[in-house]
């Protein structure tokens, strides 16, 4: 269905057929332009910015760019097509008809499932809120623009979903959605990861290369999910993800191209004498925002998500495709353990491991990135490698939290601990020093000395190109 622009909610849901509802999404509507002006990006919220907006759900050529102000950016609902055919990809329904309503039994599980992925939406423009102020162009600024307005967005598409098939409960879940705030003391976001504060732009390109990329999966197991409007939803919202993950990746291959040219350039091998940030911290924020991304999944056994996947509410990556059983019965799963102070294997029931196997699809997706990034040193003509540390190293969740492990994923003593993990982990030496860059450029084209330039313009622009007007 074609997206209608002309209500005062963009959507191709056919809203106007349901006044009851609508009415509800035009009350929330307000609180969302006030939680935006509020703690979205500060100090651009007049300026002109060049972003996109979807014009269709049709993959291929569905969003249009144009310079606009962010408060007035078009937020939406926007679902992909319905397919009259689609069964139930994973579970104990597998192959029955989809749901189009909740049902009953599964209510509070999926209006749980829900939460837990919108609250992660407006977390993540709370956290960048600041980094405007610090952009290294005008071209990454404009980017971090686009994210946060697509974060908006996400949040519009999980809000209709609570409005639309939780009634009450639903509808003051999405007034929490606004209330509460990352990092707050009282109000935390859900997750983790989502407290962590944003304060430079390694962080932000580490978040949206690892964090953004859980997102990913999260969506993807979603789309699986036998409750349909939320599939589509989810499908959707991947396609718009995939830019986040882009400016992520490419943001940190751009810094550490730039980390070897002024290596090299520097008579003693320093890219910090050089005013950039040298190749082992680039590694260090890795570790940190890998392990940190790593904890969304969830713990390695859990009876939830086993109770998630039997009941067709969440599939793996790919369900439908990459899988001929779909039951996921009778079958086991290896995993390391710790037990009396080492590490054994135990086998554990697949159901159970349902985390730790989409954990494991995303470990693959951020492997083939990392091949990338050390084809980009490789260019730049450095020995130099970057890498991702075993998923058990600095884990706060999970069956691996509470012991200490090293980099390859050795059990190691908390003294081995002690005396490692600054040469593994961001120092507030590290933090002070990457923070201490932080000026914004603001000339079109010109880049901070600190990162590359991209290697082309955003659809089909100039790196120079305007990407943002000041007011
Ligand atoms: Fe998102
Ligand atoms: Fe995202």
């Amino acid at each position: 269905m074609s997206i209608n622009y002309d209500e005062q909610i963009p959507n191709n849901v056919n809203l106007s057929g349901d006044k009851r509802l609508q009415r509800a999404l035009e009350k929330w509507q307000p609180a969302f332009l006030d939680w935006w002006n509020d703690v979205g990006p500060v100090g651009f919220q007049k300026d002109d910015i060049y972003l996109r907006t979807a014009v269709s759900t049709q993959p291929g050529g569905w969003a249009q760019f144009g310079h606009v102000k962010m408060p007035d950016y078009r937020w939406g609902i926007f679902l992909e097509d319905a397919d009259p055919n689609r069964t139930i990809p994973g579970g104990d329904h597998a192959g029955e008809a989809v749901w189009q309503e909740v049902p009953g039994e599964y209510r509070n599980t999926l209006r749980r499932i829900i939460v837990t992925q919108a609250d992660t939406e407006p977390a993540s423009v709370e956290q960048q809120r600041w980094l405007g102020q610090t952009a290294p162009s005008m071209y990454d600024m404009r980017n971090l623009f686009q994210v946060n307005v697509e974060e908006g967005r996400h949040l519009w598409a999980m809000v209709y979903l609570l409005h639309a098939h939780f009634g009450k409960d639903g509808r003051d879940e999405a007034d929490d959605l606004l209330a509460r705030r990352s990092g707050d003391a009282d109000k935390p976001r859900i997750l983790d990861a989502f407290n962590q504060p944003c304060p430079d732009w390694l962080t932000f390109f580490c978040f949206t290369m690892f964090t953004d990329r859980d997102g990913k999966y999260q969506l993807g197991a979603l789309a699986e999910s036998g409750f349909d409007p939320l599939a589509r939803t989810c499908r959707f919202m991947l396609i718009e993800e995939a830019h986040h993950l882009s400016v992520g990746e490419l943001g940190v291959e751009r810094v550490l191209r730039r980390s070897v040219q002024l290596t090299k350039a520097d008579k003693n091998g320093d890219a910090r004498a050089q005013g950039g940030i040298d190749l082992p911290t680039v590694q260090k924020w890795i570790n940190y925002w890998y392990s940190y991304s790593l904890d969304l999944f969830g713990s390695e056994i859990s009876s939830n998500a086993a109770d998630f996947f039997g009941a067709g509410l969440k599939g793996r990556w790919n369900e439908s495709k990459d899988f001929t059983d779909h039951s996921a019965l009778n079958q086991h799963y290896t995993m390391a353990v710790v037990r009396n102070g080492s590490l054994t294997e135990d086998q554990v029931p697949l159901r159970n491991a349902m985390n730790e196997v989409l954990r494991q699809s995303y470990m693959a997706d951020c492997e083939r990135v990392v091949k990338r990034w050390n084809r980009a040193l490789e260019e730049e003509g450095t020995d130099f490698r970057v890498s991702l540390p075993s998923s058990r190293f600095f884990r706060r969740q999970g069956i691996y939290a509470g012991h200490d492990f090293n980099r390859e994923g050795d059990l190691i003593g908390s003294e081995t601990w002690q005396k490692n993990s600054a040469s593994w982990l961001p120092s507030d030496a590290d933090r002070a020093y990457v923070a201490s860059l932080m000026h914004a450029v603001t000339e079109p084209g010109k880049m901070a000395n600190w990162i590359a330039p991209p290697r082309k313009g955003v659809n089909g622009q100039d790196i120079a190109f305007e990407y943002v007007r000041r007011a």
